[in-house]
């Protein structure tokens, strides 16, 4: 398989850069600037490098640099905004700090013939975030674009095949971005689009069927995607070695238990044992009103579940993490195994003995280990459901959890899901879901009186759940949730909406 490297200095949309190739049918990684050499890049075999942005100025005493080596590798290689610069500095270049004034934002820019730019219209829309720019680019290279406020928009050395753009080719805002990633990756650096999820099933199937034979495999499934596609995958490769074990902790939302065991134990036929734990979690959850004593309280007894069945399995050979690329990045380290530290599978290597951890989505970002999970045949409301905490719906009563109070919330958070569905919104909001504030108020239903619960209503659209907006949906839509849910669950008396963005409010109540 053909690789492009995202050499990383810290840009913020380092991982968008890595995504945006392997859109193209190219596998990127993204590695550390200052975790591989020029000479390790040219034993990899990278067919290009890409350098990322980032926050500094090549001026600043400790801004990260790069050994120029690597501009004599015959590796093509594209700079990206602190890259083009770096890339022009080391050439020879001057850079310069536009006083102050940064660019930022939707910017028209004049494109040149270029290589980089084949098939591109003259003048279009890109997207600019720069303070610094090449002043006077260096021996060999020549400006290829500009726009009102930047001379030099970009820059190429042709014959070496090093080009740099100022711009963000891979933010959607910049029109032909897509287009400029794709004319770098096969017109100049000549990859093929080899980087498919059939060929990741296929290589991965292949590799772990012969590294796996005869051993005795576990893993812990949420119902969660990353560990559902994990286990499938690997249930594809080594059939019933793989010992799946799901937790139920009676905290899921409505029909969910029975959902993932079906389809997993039915319809992929994976070997399951389903653990229905709802009464040991909530005793553990009887008293309990703070947010972090519950989710102490969850994963503490996560473990203990999971030792009583481990006792049973005996020990195994391998582990399976649903670990996934971002997790790996996100640890700064690109290269060693990462334990990953959910609610849901917290803690269980300490509980589990085993030899090793395999980790087959390791690679993979999260678009594409949903479309690995459709390739798959695991259905769409798996594959394309929304994130759910560990903790589950425990989280989501304020005050104490008892099961008249799940049982309230499954009921209202299920109706505001299907009229979610029913208008449509559902690929357009990335999390919603009601919340039980404990709160009672006062109301009237026919003659009589009520004191019903407050339920709030919440949906956030974000990219990385770091912040997070209220999703703006239309008001009809939430007058019918808000008509059903009073109607058809019983104590619920009032319906809010939550209009707070995170920050300041988190996406969770608690
Ligand atoms: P917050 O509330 O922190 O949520 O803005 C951001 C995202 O994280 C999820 N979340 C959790 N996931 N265990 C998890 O596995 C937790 O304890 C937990 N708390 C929040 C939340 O659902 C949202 O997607």
């Amino acid at each position: 398989m053909e690789k492009i490297l995202v050499l990383d200095f810290g840009g913020q949309y380092n991982q968008l850069i890595a995504r945006r190739v392997r859109e193209a049918g190219v596998y990127a990684e993204i590695i550390p600037y200052n975790r591989i050499s020029p000479s390790e890049i040219k034993e990899r075999a990278y067919k290009g490098v890409i350098f990322t942005g980032g926050p500094n100025s090549v001026y600043d005493e400790d801004s990260p640099h790069y050994s120029p080596e690597i501009l004599e590798a015959g590796i093509p290689l594209l700079g990206i905004c602190y890259g083009c610069q770096l890339i022009a500095h080391m050439a020879g270049g001057e850079i310069c700090s536009a006083d102050g004034i940064s660019e930022y934002g939707k910017t028209e820019i004049t494109m040149k013939q270029d290589s980089l730019f084949e098939g591109i219209p003259e003048k279009s829309i890109c997207w600019m975030s720069h303070t610094d720019y090449v002043k006077s680019p260096p021996p060999g290279f020549e400006i290829t674009s500009y726009t009102h406020n930047c001379p030099c928009a970009s820059l190429s050395d042709s014959g070496r095949k090093i080009y740099g753009v100022q711009f963000h080719p891979e933010v959607t805002h910049t029109e032909s971005g897509k287009k400029i990633i794709g004319n770098f990756v096969f017109g100049i650096c000549g990859c093929k689009d080899d980087w498919t999820a059939d060929d990741f099933i296929s290589s991965s199937v292949k590799k772990y069927s012969e590294e796996l034979a005869g051993k005795k495999v576990l893993c812990a499934l949420s119902g969660g995607v990353d560990s559902s596609v994990a286990a499938v995958l690997l249930h594809r490769a080594i059939g019933s070695n793989l010992i799946c074990v799901f937790v139920d902790h009676g905290l899921l939302r409505k029909d969910e238990g029975d959902t993932v065991e079906r389809v997993m134990k039915e319809k992929m036929g994976l070997n399951l044992i389903r653990v229905n734990a709802e009464e040991r979690f909530l005793g553990k959850l009887r008293g309990i009103i703070s947010p972090e004593e519950k989710r102490k309280a969850i994963g503490e007894e996560f473990i203990r579940v999971f030792e009583d069945v481990a006792e049973k399995i005996g020990k195994v050979d391998v582990l399976v993490q649903g670990t996934i690329y971002p997790d790996v990045i996100e640890s700064g380290n690109a290269d060693a195994a990462v334990i990953k530290k959910h609610h849901n599978v917290g803690g269980l290597p300490d509980v589990i003995k085993f030899d090793k951890i395999v980790e087959p989505l390791r690679n993979l970002f999260k678009d594409e280990v949903r479309e690995v999970g459709r390739k798959l045949g695991i259905p769409e409301e798996l594959v394309s459901r929304q994130p759910f905490p560990g903790p589950g719906l425990a989280i989501r009563i304020i005050g104490e959890v008892t099961k008249e109070k799940l049982d309230i919330l499954r009921e209202s958070d299920s109706i505001f899901r299907e009229e979610i569905a029913r208008a449509g919104l559902s690929g357009e909001i990335n999390q919603y879901f009601t919340v039980l504030t404990n709160c009672r108020t006062v109301g009237v239903m026919g003659d009589a009186g009520t004191y019903g619960y407050t339920l709030a209503l919440r949906a956030v659209t974000t990219d990385d759940f770091m912040t997070a907006d209220f999703a703006r949906i239309p008001f009809d839509i939430l007058a019918q949730a808000s008509n059903r849910i009073t109607n058809e669950v019983r104590s619920i008396g009032r319906v809010v909406y939550d209009i707070t963005a995170k920050p300041p409010a988190t996406v969770e109540w608690e």
